[in-house]
């Protein structure tokens, strides 16, 4: 054992960030006998109190499988074939396990996946240091990188051979590549989605992607008993202004009659504001740094990618810090940044495509609307079109 709590700590790979993707590279990493130290910025309540994504791609729940941490998933997630689109006062739906060859998405929440892998970590007896303020990484370009963090008043180090950046959009990882090797492409979108968690039943029993002209809205869901709403709202909504009754009222309004008619309501127990982004930093490796998840890369949710991305990020990082201790071999670690940001791409455009497609854009005008309805026609009519959206939705291969 090669790291202690105690000052002078070892460890091998050294994680910022206590969220999904750190979680999980600790948990592969473990399974291959190799040791790392989480440190998360948050108290361990906060970061499971957050509520995100709701939709795995095969690839992920495959990769939660062979990282042992799928139990509750494998009883507890929802299997979807397809879900819908709403607009122009119809649904069309998108049998993504007809179009695919038998491929489906998984609904269970982000929470849930956090949680699981917190009981493994512990189980394990891995290190997760919460509440680590200041981190941060040092000699990067040596083959002896460090991190530091303050924690009850006092200076903490953690010698490492490398260091993960999970440490989301926000995090200090990114900050740390020299601004003349770093290259970022953003697009950011000119609304939010406000979103409501309630204990509700689902509104249907597949997701409804809807355009209509007061906004896009979405239906999703936890569980049988746990609906999940988000609707476009202005950059500069105040949640004080949102009751809940407003808020069913939108989304009423945004649905299909037959749809909004039959949605039971009630009190939130979450509600939220989340901008939307598009985001890409390049490369995604500095020395011994790599960054993983929302450190590196940020799309709008209407895509369902952010914490697939993340996953399939943490899939690549992991085979490779594997193989370096396996094998000696380099070539993973490498190549790592180029290999994941191919993926990456592939999901920034048809998170950027689906967000143009459900939203309403007041600025593109009357041209652009008249486009948007073309597109939903031809797509919705077209089995090349709807192929190519599904195999987009269900996650393109790792
Ligand atoms: P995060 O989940 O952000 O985890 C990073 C962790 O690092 C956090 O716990 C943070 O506290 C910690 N950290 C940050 N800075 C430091 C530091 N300096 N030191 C130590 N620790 C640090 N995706 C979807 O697919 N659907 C959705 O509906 C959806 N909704 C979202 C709503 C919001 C508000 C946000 C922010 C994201 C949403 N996403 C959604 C995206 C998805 O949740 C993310 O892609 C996913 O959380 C990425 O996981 P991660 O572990 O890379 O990053
Ligand atoms: C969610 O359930 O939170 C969810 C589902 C699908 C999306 C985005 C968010 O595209």
């Amino acid at each position: 054992m090669r790291c202690s709590l105690g000052d002078g700590m070892k460890t091998q790979v050294g994680i910022i960030g206590g969220g999904p993707s750190g979680l999980l590279l600790a948990q592969l990493l473990h399974g291959a006998g190799i040791e790392s130290v989480v440190l998360e910025r948050q108290p361990r309540d906060y970061v499971l109190a957050r509520i995100r994504a709701g939709v795995l791609e095969q690839g992920t729940v495959d990769l939660l499988r062979r990282a042992g941490v799928a139990e509750r998933l494998d009883r507890e997630g929802q299997i979807h074939t397809g879900f819908y689109l709403s607009f122009g006062g119809r649904m069309a739906r998108i049998d993504l396990e007809g179009l695919t060859g038998g491929k489906t998405v998984t609904v269970y929440g982000q929470t849930e996946v956090t949680r699981d892998l917190y009981e493994a970590r512990d189980a394990t007896g891995g290190v997760v240091i919460h509440e680590a303020a200041s981190v941060t990484p040092h000699d990067l370009e040596t083959d002896a990188p460090y991190l530091t963090w303050e924690k009850d008043g006092a200076t903490h180090r953690v010698d490492c051979d490398f260091i993960a950046a999970c440490d989301g959009f926000h995090g200090v990882g990114r900050k740390s590549i020299p601004a003349n090797v770093l290259r970022e492409y953003e697009k950011v979108y000119p609304f939010g989605w406000l979103g409501i968690l309630s204990r509700t039943r689902p509104a249907h029993h597949e997701l409804i992607y809807a355009n209509h002209e007061h906004g896009f809205a979405l239906c999703s869901m936890r569980s049988d008993t746990l609906s999940r709403y988000y609707v476009q709202a202005p950059l500069d909504t105040d949640l004080g202004d949102w009751s809940d009754d407003r808020f069913w009222e939108a989304l009423r309004t945004r649905l299909p009659m037959d749809v909004a008619d039959g949605i039971e309501t009630g009190a939130s127990i979450e509600k939220s504001i989340a901008p939307l982004r598009s985001f890409v930093a390049e490369p995604l490796s500095y020395g011994r740094l790599f960054l993983a998840g929302d450190a590196g890369h940020i799309v709008p949710p209407t895509g369902a990618k952010g914490l697939n991305l993340a996953a399939s990020d943490i899939h690549y990082l992991s085979e490779a810090l594997i193989a370096h201790y396996r094998d000696g071999t380099e070539r993973g670690l490498n190549e790592y940044s180029q290999t994941a940001l191919r993926r990456i791409w592939k999901a920034e455009r048809f998170s950027w495509s689906m967000t143009m497609l459900l939203h309403r854009f007041p600025q593109e005008g009357a041209f652009g609307q008249k486009i948007q309805e073309a597109e939903l026609d031809y797509l919705t009519s077209s089995n090349a079109a709807m192929t190519a959206m599904a195999e987009n939705y269900v996650g393109l291969p790792f």
